[in-house]
């Protein structure tokens, strides 16, 4: 039986990552990790600019990064993405699917109630966030079916698992992403290679600029009633740092963690194991 190579610093060396959202606050932190881990990163947005700029990084700091414009909702676009990474990197051994989020028109508020949030906006949602991780999962899980190797993280979330007031295409999106990443686990594992691999981590709070119209006051910085609960229900008592995600991420894409496919791993100071009380 192989050793885990984990902790090894450089565990990934040889490996190519595709990371979906890759611009983005926590997955261009997850980007630079994979890449100190020796993995070249292929950063995924569809904001070029924003790909572009954490795959510089990486290359500045030694690494071997590409930067490419991707919508996430459009096969056509993963596809010429999945092409120009094929033509770089020769490979793809990891996908992280990061590209998510939730928009205000989708929310509810003293201005906005349930009944008459409108379907555009939740459909946007509800898309972004799963068909964003469907998407990608098939085109990104073929050449892995093929190779008989590979692995997926997907980026749920605690409405995951408890469903939060106020953001219901959001939480449900993400129950969605939990479900599918246990099928889609088992489906890679009967039917191409038990040694393709898909997990997901639930993050807890994090404050990014998708969330921060709803954790903090716009003029002042404070906390809000729903920034102050969370806090509050969170026994660690503060929100997440993209760092905080980094060693569960690279424990679920490395060897370490080669007996596990198809759990969804909170990362969230305690909160989805406390009761209030
Ligand atoms: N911030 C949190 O507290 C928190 C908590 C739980 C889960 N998450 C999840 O973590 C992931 C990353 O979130 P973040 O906080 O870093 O947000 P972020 O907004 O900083 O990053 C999301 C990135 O996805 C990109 N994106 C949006 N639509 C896309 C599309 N159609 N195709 C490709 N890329 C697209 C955006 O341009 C952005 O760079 C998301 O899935 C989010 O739902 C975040």
């Amino acid at each position: 039986m192989t050793q885990p190579s984990f902790p090894s610093p450089k565990v990934f060396s040889g490996t190519v990552a595709v990371v979906t959202g890759g611009g983005g606050v926590l997955c261009s932190a997850m980007s630079r990790a994979l890449s100190d881990a020796g993995a070249k990163v292929a950063v995924l947005d569809i904001n070029p600019e924003a790909a572009e700029k954490v795959a510089e990084a990486i290359r500045a700091g030694g690494g071997e990064a590409l930067g490419v414009r991707c919508d996430v909702l459009d096969r056509a676009s993963i596809e010429a993405a999945a092409d120009k990474i094929c033509t770089a990197f020769g490979r793809v051994d990891i996908l992280v699917n990061g590209a998510g989020g939730n928009k205000p028109q989708a929310t509810t508020g003293p201005d906005a109630a349930f009944f008459d949030l409108p379907p555009d906006a939740l459909r946007w949602v509800f898309d972004l966030n799963l068909m964003g991780v469907v998407l990608p999962s098939q085109v990104f899980g073929k050449p892995m079916a093929r190779q008989k190797r590979g692995v997926i993280l997907n980026i749920a979330s605690m409405n995951a698992i408890r469903p939060l007031t106020r953001i219901p295409a959001y939480s449900a999106a993400k129950a969605g992403v939990a479900n599918f990443t246990q099928w889609l686990a088992v489906h890679m594992a009967q039917e191409y290679s038990p040694e393709i691999r898909v997990n997901a981590i639930a993050p807890g709070f994090f404050l990014t600029d998708q969330n921060r119209f709803l954790l903090t006051e716009k003029n002042t910085g404070e906390l809000t009633p729903r920034g102050r609960s969370i806090i509050d229900h969170t026994p660690m008592r503060r929100f997440g740092a993209p760092e905080d995600l980094m060693g569960t991420m690279l424990w679920l894409l490395s060897p370490a963690s080669a007996f596990i496919t198809g759990i969804i791993v909170p990362v969230d100071g305690g909160y989805s194991a406390f009761g209030g009380v």
